[in-house]
């Protein structure tokens, strides 16, 4: 059934209090759930209380004691109450060691531990599992103290005791009310990291990162990232925390990055465990990152939840904004900037303009695990972000400030964060509101003429027709923009226009000779903007841009037009020779300006990825070509290697001799495997030289794994020998395992499709295990030239991906057809093969809803 966000009805009882007891085994979990339950009195009356189940069966129910009137419906119970206020309990027994999907209560490398959002609760008891029933939960648990000698659950630690039969137990409150999908429950064998935390009123907070004792050497980033974002929150949002206890537990299976579960944070090892012999710099970010994206979320999403799952933006579009302001302090504006766009350009505009795109505020859904996407959590966070900068940082703040005032303790609308923003900050935003409802990366065409001593920029937007949205109306889009003087060299001051009208002209300042207008300066707005702007003109911005972020897209303009004119044919024969001069010079200025460190020196260095490349090659009729895409990316990556040899490895022993401690260290690792890469394709038996000596010489993850990043790509005995070297050294340590799988899954070595095969019948290669089969499948479809290869191997082993994976672990399958849903962008050759694949998935019949949903939208949209 579809569920539609028009239909949303309050619950007829409310729930103030829940009593749980587990009685905790691996093999069998008995539950016992009493719910106090009373008439909402905000609802229509019903003498039904509709209970949802996913795969229980009740052991006993009893109302107030005594054994009730209820009966199925479907997976739900449904209980008859007679009265006004109630207690209503439940006996259930589940399995956690069957339990593959990995929501609800599961087995993890001998330990027991949840996840619950959006609707893993109800596959442990019986209850109204929706986020707008709120509850005050009362938890004991009971079990073996041997296997399970650390008993968590959310709030604080009440009691606790042993049984003297080898169990022990402990007694949970949470004295927050919360919605059923942030209970968490751990138990096992586990040690901690701990540190308390002092708030801003003085309150000691207890901090613990727990994981299994071998890990605890690799645990002090992610309990340093705690303080630092704990702080943060205090400083830049006025959030403080509210609990005296703060726990967050790594467990090795998990579908996601991490779960904000109220003071019982669950996370992937992934975003948890780092050290520099084991993981990347990228890998310290992203577990800095993600720790701070569930530590926001105690206030966003919350002590203010949704009010139902179509309001899923409300906390995540927000909670990733404050993640990535956050890490913008943390490590340097431009560059996190530069990587979110990035992201964004990869991962949302592909989903924007495909078969499955939705607006950031969903309509409709058959199974809402597939709406935790890229248009949700990022489109979403740039629509908060277009709100900031049109109002300036204090006024958002007053509007976020009157947000967290208003609705503390409720379950919220994204309208209810509009009209908060708007009546703290002071604007209106009424047809702002469209950016919740329409789906589509609306597109900006620029031009410009000269009158007298202003320039004179007409802008004009369309909002592309998406599935189920055949007419758009025009968006506010916010644009910081400065006018430049190429003549003069001069670079203009920056202002923000705001295009309202679906064409609009504006009168900017000129600064001399020659104007050229930086626009979208920051990326105020998620658009594309298109233009025609001169060669010069891009390499002029590329250089001299006085905003970071503007030099580095106007370096990206100049390759993707050069690469995509290259790939379709279109350039003329000098064009071609002239686009790649102008980028290769654009590269030599980056290289020997003094006056850029490397971090940023590395962003300029980084092509557009083949999969942006698609979709803007992918316009009006024209189709993407994946074989052409790649032939001229790596062509490019050819000719620059080649032009800048010497620079190159110039650049490459420049980095090679800073140490790890250095604080230019970071930057300078970046920039070396960046080097490595461009070496590789232009002189591929020296890049195997150099890649072979960076791999011995490193002393850290980030040099090991980017000189073999390299090899991989290459044929040749270095590349057997470090792979064999690798996985000997971290055998025992499965993240690190998981790179090695990655690193050969996304390699550019013709035999990938083979290589993969192989790996997925490797002794350590497991569908059971989302790590895992991220790290070989996933990361397979995310390589270009494997995956689109051209007689659909590829496409078929996905698909068969999917087939294999769907009865083990739902919502990863699904998370496996987008890749193939593209099919309607790629020239048709490709495209009906993928389509091919498709159809032979629901073929094959029994799919789960969160794999039917996304093949059917795949075929239909
Ligand atoms: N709320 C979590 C986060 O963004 C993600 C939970 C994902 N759950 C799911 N069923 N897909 O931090
Ligand atoms: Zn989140």
């Amino acid at each position: 059934p579809v569920i539609r966000r028009e239909d949303y009805q309050p619950f007829p009882w409310l729930v103030p209090t829940t009593q749980l007891d587990f009685r905790l085994g691996l093999e069998a979990t008995t539950v016992t759930a009493t719910l106090q339950v009373e008439r909402n009195p905000a609802a229509a009356a019903s003498r039904e209380l509709c209970l949802n189940g996913d795969s229980l069966t009740a052991q006993s129910v009893t109302v107030d004691g005594a054994p009730a009137e209820w009966r199925m419906d479907g997976p739900d119970l449904i209980v008859t109450l007679p009265g006004e206020a109630h207690s209503v309990t439940i006996v259930t027994r589940i399995d956690p060691s069957a339990n593959t999907q990995l929501m609800g209560l599961y087995a993890s490398n001998g330990m027991l531990c949840t996840q619950c959002e959006s609707e893993g609760f109800r596959r442990i008891t019986f209850f109204p599992d929706r986020p707008d029933v709120l509850s005050t939960y009362a938890v004991r648990m009971e079990g073996d103290a041997n296997l399970f000698p650390i008993l968590l659950c959310n709030g604080n630690r009440t009691n606790a005791g042993e049984n003297g039969d080898g169990t022990h137990w402990a007694e949970w409150h949470d004295p927050w009310p919360k919605p059923s999908y942030l209970f968490a429950l751990v138990a096992g064998d586990l040690v901690a990291n701990s540190k308390p935390f002092v708030t801003v009123s003085g309150r000691e907070v207890e901090c613990n990162v727990w994981v299994r004792a071998e890990d605890l050497t690799r645990t002090d980033h992610a309990l340093e990232s705690l303080h630092r974002s704990m702080k943060w929150d205090e400083d830049v949002f006025g959030r403080e925390y509210d609990l005296d206890l703060y726990n967050i537990v790594a467990v090795s299976d998990f579908n996601m990055g991490a779960m904000e579960n109220k003071g019982l944070n669950v996370f992937n090892t992934k975003y948890v465990l780092a050290d520099p012999d084991t993981a990347t710099d990228a890998d310290f970010d992203a577990v800095e990152g993600v720790i701070a994206h569930e530590y926001f979320h105690n206030w966003s999403g919350n002590r203010i939840t949704c009010r139902d799952w179509f309001q899923l933006s409300l906390k995540e579009g927000f909670t990733v904004l404050r993640d990535q302001l956050f890490s913008q302090d943390m490590r340097g504006e431009a560059v996190k900037r530069i990587e979110d766009v990035r992201i964004l350009r990869a991962a949302q505009f592909p989903e924007d303009s495909g078969p499955l795109a939705h607006p950031i505020r969903p309509d409709s859904y058959r199974e809402i695990s597939n709406f935790y996407t890229a248009t949700v959590y990022n489109k979403g966070a740039e629509v908060i972000r277009m709100m900031r900068s049109m109002v300036g940082v204090e006024r958002f703040r007053a509007g976020t400030d009157l947000y967290f005032d208003r609705h503390d303790g409720e379950a919220a609308t994204c309208e209810d964060f509009i009209k908060a923003i708007e009546d703290g900050a002071g604007i209106d935003l009424a047809q702002f509101r469209r950016w919740y409802s329409q789906a589509g990366t609306p597109r900006v065409t620029v031009s410009q003429a000269v009158e007298g001593d202003t320039l004179k920029l007409t802008l004009k937007q369309t909002v592309p027709v998406t599935p189920g949205q055949p007419d758009k109306l025009p968006m506010p889009i916010p644009l910081r923009v400065a006018v430049h003087s190429r003549g003069q060299g001069a670079l203009g001051e920056e202002q923000l226009i705001v295009l309202t009208d679906e064409e609009q002209s504006f009168s900017l300042p000129l600064t001399g000779p020659d104007p050229v207008v930086s626009i979208n300066r920051g990326f105020t707005a998620p658009v594309v903007i298109e233009r025609a702007l001169q060669r010069e003109d891009l390499v002029f911005l590329a250089a001299h841009d006085d905003d970071p972020f503007a030099r580095s897209e106007a370096l990206q303009e100049l390759a993707v037009s050069h690469l995509v004119g290259t790939a379709s044919g279109s350039l003329a024969a000098g064009e071609q020779a002239a686009g790649e001069a102008a980028i290769i010079g654009a590269f030599r200025s980056s290289l020997a300006d003094n006056a850029l460190d490397d971090a940023m020196r590395g962003e300029l260095m980084v092509l557009p990825s083949e999969t942006y490349l698609f979709e803007v090659m992918a316009t009006g009729d024209r189709k993407a070509d994946p074989g052409a895409i790649h032939t001229a990316r790596e062509g490019l990556k050819a000719a620059i290697g080649t032009a800048l040899a010497d620079e190159l490895n110039a650049l490459h022993a420049r980095a090679s001799a800073v140490t790890l401690d250095d604080p230019a260290g970071r930057g300078a690792r970046k920039v070396k495997t960046i080097a490595l890469g461009l070496i590789a394709a232009a002189d591929p038996a020296r890049a195997a030289h150099l890649a072979a000596a960076q791999y011995d010489a490193a002393d850290n993850m980030t040099d090991r794994q980017g000189a073999l990043m390299v090899l991989c790509g290459l044929d040749g005995p270095e590349r057997e020998a470090k792979l064999a070297d690798f996985y000997a050294r971290y055998r025992d340590n499965a993240l690190v395992v998981d790179k090695w799988f990655t690193l050969q899954a996304l390699s550019l070595h013709p035999d990938v499709i083979a290589h993969v095969r192989q790996l997925a019948e490797h002794p350590d290669f497991t569908m059971k295990n989302p790590n895992r089969v991220r790290s070989l499948h996933m990361a397979f479809a995310g390589n270009p030239k494997g995956f689109h290869k051209a007689d659909g191997e590829g496409y078929r082993m996905v698909a068969d991906v999917i087939l294999a994976l769907d009865p083990i672990n739902p919502q990863t399958a699904a998370r496996f057809v987008p890749a193939l849903g593209r099919w309607r962008r790629i020239e048709p050759g490709r495209a009906a093969l993928m389509k091919g694949e498709l159809e032979r998935i629901m073929a094959a019949g029994n799919l789960s809803r969160d794999t039917f949903e996304q093949v059917s939208r795949s075929l239909e949209g």
